[in-house]
Order: structure tokens, then C-alpha cells, then sequence
């Protein structure tokens, strides 16, 4: 198994702490991806698995965060073209290329600075084995995306969950964050966090990095930027700054089937995270997935429809949670966070009685259920089945 870790990413693992029976579970965890939930037995927190049994085509799916509706018809349609093309490994010659030159654009960073993936969940677990280690830990908020907590339960790398800020809109903490471990390898913060949809000023992650331990890394991930007016975290990026910034098509540009994500980092950190293998992972990718990613990065008229659409299925949600006095938290992105104020497990299945299926709960907050935002007429049906198991 640790056959395709080359003899230097086996000793830089070692000599980080990392013991020899954990170079296993690096190449493992580099080979399965996401799918390193199951490895550790945490199949239920998959977005892949994480459905009911049944026919899921006809349910109210708001359970995963994925868009309501399918990539722009534009975008969909060069991707679909490419299909017919299949034969060839890269029909243009120059298909990835073209996606890291209008990202590189788009964002305003360096073309050396962009590395695309099948996904970014690849580059999230990436970063925590180069960056962390036994010695290293992991900070991120609590409750916050999970997949760095399962990767460092994997590699048994010391994690510190710091909760939400109570006291200042259930924003992410970063100087508790940095208090919790002062020595860690990286601080995660998910701006707009996972499920809250709180955002993390840049002042604050401008501070996170101006103050954190020497070799360590903000890891920023902002797979649901798009639905919010948070400034990317990229602009440190192109400062050379010791950061890391994730981005997914498999929200806004709805292509969760698809596979496709990239990272935005100075080109030393990148080169440090290909030590562990990665070539194929970051250039064998889908062509049609790469296509229809590129041409979606272009539509900015398309992407503020699709948001404006989005705020206001939000809005008639938050209305019809407010008459019923049932609180939440408010957002800026395609989820929020409901306070059932008592157990939200009973409350879930009996959505899924009305076939809807509504998002999880955190350790943290079992009282709590995340609620992904859906079509207006979905958000519709969510609060009609609402009334009836609510009352
Ligand atoms: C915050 C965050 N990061 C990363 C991911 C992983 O997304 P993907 O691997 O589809 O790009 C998700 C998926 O739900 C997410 O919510």
C-alpha cells in the first residue's frame, strides 16, 4: 500500500512524526479521497451515502448542500460536447490549461498558483497530511465541515475543535482557534462555514496568519463563496502568504456528479503537497467535468441569478420561520442552521416521512439540523410539511 509514496515523501512523513505503520493510512487516505469516510467507518457523514433508502428521485433532496437545479445550460452544453470527443485524453491539448488560465483571471492569482482537482475535498485531505502530523495538529471551528476531523482521526493527528462564537453571530473564533493549539499544523476555517453559513471577516484571517506558528497554514475553504459577498481569502495568495484557499463546482455551479475543484496556493506550498503522489489527481481529470467548469467560471451574469434566486427562497424560509417562532441562524449561503430546541434526529425522519430530506446534525448541537436551501418550490414544500409536523 505505501508503495506509491516515493522514498522522500516516506521520510518527510517520518521525520514529521508520523510513524511507520501511519504511511498506510497516508497513501490510503491520498488514493480514496473523500472517500476515507468510510475508511474509518463514518459512511453516514457522506454526502455520497448519505441518503434513504427508496426512490430519492422524487424526495425534496435538501439535505447535501448540492443546487437545486443542474450546471448552466451553457456551460452543461460545451461540457456535453466534449462527451463526443471521449476518445481523446485532451480533444483541445490544452483543456486544463484553459481552466487554470480563466480561474487565474477570474480570481486575480498567478497561474502558478492554481492546481485543479477531481473535487476539492482531495486538496482539503492533502493539506492536512503535508501540513499536520502528531506533533502538527488541526484546528478548525466546531460544528465546521468535517472531512479534515476525519482525515486527522485517520492519521491520529491531535484535533482541536473550537466552538462558534455565541456572542458575535456564531462567527468562527480564529484567536481562540489559535489559543487552542498555538503549535498547530493548520487552522481550517470554512468561510462561509459549514452548516452556519457565518462568514469569517478577512481582517480576521488576515490576523489568523499574521500571528499563527511558523510552517503552519490557513486552510480556507471557500466552496460556498459564491452565495455570499465575503472577499476571497486569495488575495493573500498572491501575497506569497502561508495559505491555502479550496474552491468546489459542486455548489453554485452545481456539478457535485461532475467532479471538479481546485486549490490556490504559493507554488512552494503546492510543491510540498504533490510530494505525497497527486499527478493523476490533479491532471487526469474529466474533460467533459473541465469544460463545462471553465465556461461556468465566465457566466458572472448567470452566477448572480442564480444567487438572487437562491436569497430569495432563503428569505420566504426565514419569513415563514419567523411567524411560526422557530429560530435559526442567518446565512450567507445555500444553508442555514434551525434550532429545533430539542432533539433534531426524530424531527429529520419525520421530514423524511413527508419524503423530504433535510441535513444533519453536529455533535455539538444535537438539537440542530442544517438546512440546505433549495428551489422556491421546494422551500415551499419544506414549510408546508413544516406546519404539519410542527403544528
Ligand atoms: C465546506 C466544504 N468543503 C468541501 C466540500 C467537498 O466538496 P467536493 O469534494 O464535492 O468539492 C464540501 C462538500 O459538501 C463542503 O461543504
Amino acid at each position: 500500500m505505501t508503495d506509491c509514496l516515493s522514498p522522500e515523501a516516506k521520510d518527510d512523513l517520518l521525520s514529521r512524526g508520523y510513524s511507520r505503520r501511519s504511511l498506510g493510512r497516508v497513501a490510503a487516505l491520498m488514493s480514496a479521497g473523500m472517500a476515507v469516510r468510510s475508511l474509518v467507518g463514518r459512511a453516514e457523514a457522506s454526502p455520497l451515502t448519505a441518503l434513504p433508502p427508496g426512490d430519492v428521485t422524487k424526495m425534496v433532496r435538501i439535505g447535501s448542500n448540492e443546487c437545486w437545479t443542474g450546471p448552466f445550460p451553457a456551460a452543461a452544453k460545451a461540457g456535453a460536447a466534449a462527451v463526443f470527443e471521449g476518445n481523446r485524453y485532451d480533444p483541445s491539448g490544452h483543456t486544463r490549461e484553459d481552466l487554470i488560465r480563466t480561474a487565474a483571471k477570474i480570481d486575480n492569482v498567478p497561474e502558478n498558483c492554481i492546481l485543479p482537482w477531481g473535487g476539492s475535498s482531495d486538496p482539503l485531505c492533502r493539506t492536512i497530511v503535508t501540513f499536520c502530523s502528531p506533533t502538527r495538529g488541526l484546528v478548525t471551528a466546531d460544528p465546521s465541515y468535517e472531512a479534515g476531523w476525519v482525515a486527522s482521526e485517520w492519521l491520529k493527528i491531535p484535533l482541536a475543535k473550537v466552538p462558534l462564537d455565541a456572542s458575535n453571530g456564531y462567527k468562527t473564533d480564529v484567536k481562540a482557534m489559535l489559543k487552542a493549539n498555538p503549535n498547530a499544523g493548520v487552522y481550517y476555517i470554512c468561510s462561509p462555514n459549514n452548516p452556519t453559513g457565518t462568514i469569517t471577516p478577512l481582517e480576521d484571517i488576515r490576523w489568523l496568519v499574521a500571528n499563527k506558528p511558523k510552517d503552519s497554514i490557513v486552510l480556507v475553504d471557500e466552496a460556498y463563496i459564491h452565495f455570499s459577498d465575503a472577499p476571497s481569502a486569495v488575495s493573500l495568495v498572491a501575497e506569497g502568504r502561508d495559505v491555502v484557499v479550496l474552491r468546489t463546482f459542486s455548489k453554485m455551479f452545481a456539478m457535485a456528479g461532475l467532479r471538479l475543484g481546485f486549490s490556490m496556493a504559493p507554488p512552494a506550498l503546492h510543491e510540498k503537497m504533490m510530494r505525497y503522489d497527486g499527478v493523476n489527481q490533479t491532471h487526469m481529470l474529466p474533460i467533459p467535468a473541465v469544460i463545462c467548469g471553465t465556461k461556468s467560471l465566465t457566466m458572472a451574469s448567470d452566477i448572480a441569478a442564480r444567487r438572487r434566486e437562491m436569497d430569495a427562497a432563503r428569505a420566504m424560509t426565514y419569513e415563514h420561520l419567523q411567524k411560526k417562532g422557530i429560530s435559526f441562524i442567518p446565512s450567507d449561503a445555500n444553508m442555514f442552521v434551525i434550532d429545533w430546541k430539542r432533539p433534531a434526529a426524530p424531527i429529520k425522519d419525520a421530514f423524511l416521512k413527508e419524503n423530504i430530506i433535510i441535513g444533519r446534525s453536529w455533535p455539538i448541537w444535537p438539537n440542530a439540523s442544517r438546512i440546505t436551501v433549495g428551489s422556491m418550490s421546494d422551500m415551499k414544500k419544506f414549510c408546508a410539511a413544516l406546519d404539519r409536523i410542527i403544528g
